[in-house]
């Protein structure tokens, strides 16, 4: 039998079914994908993941710190889309909102720094809105506005439609995350600028504006690289510290509502590496569609120098207990979490049974 190879992420006639984190992924146009600071949204209906990221130019180059413009061709190129029926494969939908060529006073002028986009559907009007971390051109990393555009369908056009400073700063917030709840309420997690402790804000019915003032969530400062994730009724926040695009050690805190008390549980990274988050930073957690146990951990290996060449490391999440573990391993795919779905139902059944055998105490008065 004659087996072709036909692309990168096909080998030998079968396509690849595997993740391979910190190695180069290829599209279904064989180039490597280009969506940095990503974040997945799911639709139900066409059962299909949509990943956003930053498009990052080629020959471009990151601004250093401090420094008001590139002298070099700017990094980002706008929002990057690419659509998936099973995580592994994906397809090239082009880019969703890029920088603007033709105008230098646009907001999104070519030569602004865009980072980190992340899609939700609003349920009050079924519109896409993207949300992105913006420092207008030549303006430096001083003040960063959150960005949000909308489209009528997943993978854009997106329209930009305006930009405010969040979580009442004047230097506005940096990384964030945007969380839907089951009941359909949408929260912004964002790294308040400039001391970095986590705010939040549940957003209006349209997503694309809080409703009322953020309130301080993590006092702990310098928590950035905000991820959001619900398992077993409990709130997770994956984070990273501050340190630029140097890798440092991932964190996690937990809380029992969004915008209740979150309590830091430490670096969920385990194993040689984890100090470093295995050279990564983390950008989203993805629930895997199906699997009510089935949680991925997104984060980026930056290439501040060639930005285009950064690599995705997805690894898959454990819990020990209620504490979520990453470890690095260099080839898995989603049969990973088969055993560990068992092990979550029989934790989730377990926690019921006590949460109940609780209220009976009470009911029958012999608390302490
Ligand atoms: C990181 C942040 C990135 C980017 C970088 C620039 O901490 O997560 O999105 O802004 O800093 O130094």
């Amino acid at each position: 039998m004659i087996l072709h190879r036909r692309s990168g992420s096909t080998v030998q006639g079968k396509r690849m079914q595997r993740f391979k984190p910190g190695r180069i992924w290829t599209d279904d146009r064989n180039r490597p994908i280009n969506a940095h600071g990503g974040g997945i949204l799911y639709r139900t209906g066409t059962r299909t993941y949509y990943w956003f990221g930053e498009h990052k130019n080629e020959d471009g180059a990151e601004l250093r710190f401090g420094e008001p413009s590139s002298p070099t061709e700017p990094a980002d190129g706008g929002a990057h889309v690419y659509s998936s029926q099973d995580l592994y494969a994906w397809h090239d939908e082009g880019l969703a909102l890029p920088v603007v060529r033709d105008d230098p006073a646009h907001d999104l002028a070519r030569g602004c720094v865009f980072e980190r986009p992340k899609v939700v559907r609003s349920p009050a009007t079924g519109l896409y809105v993207m949300w992105f971390k913006l420092f207008r051109r030549g303006a430096g990393y001083e003040v960063c506005h959150t960005g949000t555009a909308v489209a009528a369908s997943p993978a854009g056009p997106y329209r930009y439609h305006g930009k405010f400073l969040a979580g009442q700063s004047e230097a506005g917030a940096g990384d964030f995350a945007l969380f839907q709840d089951d009941d359909g309420r949408t929260f912004h997690f964002c790294s308040r600028k400039p001391t970095h402790e986590v705010y939040a804000a549940e957003l209006q019915d349209d997503c694309l504006a809080p409703r009322r003032p953020y309130v301080r969530v993590i006092a702990g400062d310098n928590f950035e690289a905000p991820a959001v994730f619900k398992r077993h009724g409990k709130y997770y926040m994956m984070g990273s510290h501050c340190t630029g695009w140097e890798p440092n050690p991932a964190r996690c805190a937990v809380a029992e509502a969004p915008l209740g008390r979150w309590r830091e549980i430490g670096n969920p990274c385990l194993g040689e590496g984890r100090e470093r988050t295995f050279d990564a930073q983390v950008t989203y957690v993805l629930p895997v569609a199906g699997r009510p146990d089935a949680f991925v951990f997104l984060a980026d290996r930056w290439r501040p120098e060639c930005p285009a060449q950064g690599r995705y490391v997805w690894l898959p999440i454990a819990f020990e207990g209620e504490q979520p573990v990453v470890r690095w391993i260099n080839e898995w795919d989603l049969g990973w979490f088969e055993g560990r779905e068992a092990e979550g139902r029989r934790q989730e059944a377990e926690g019921r049974r006590q949460e109940a055998g609780g209220r009976r105490q009470k009911a029958g008065g012999r608390g302490g």
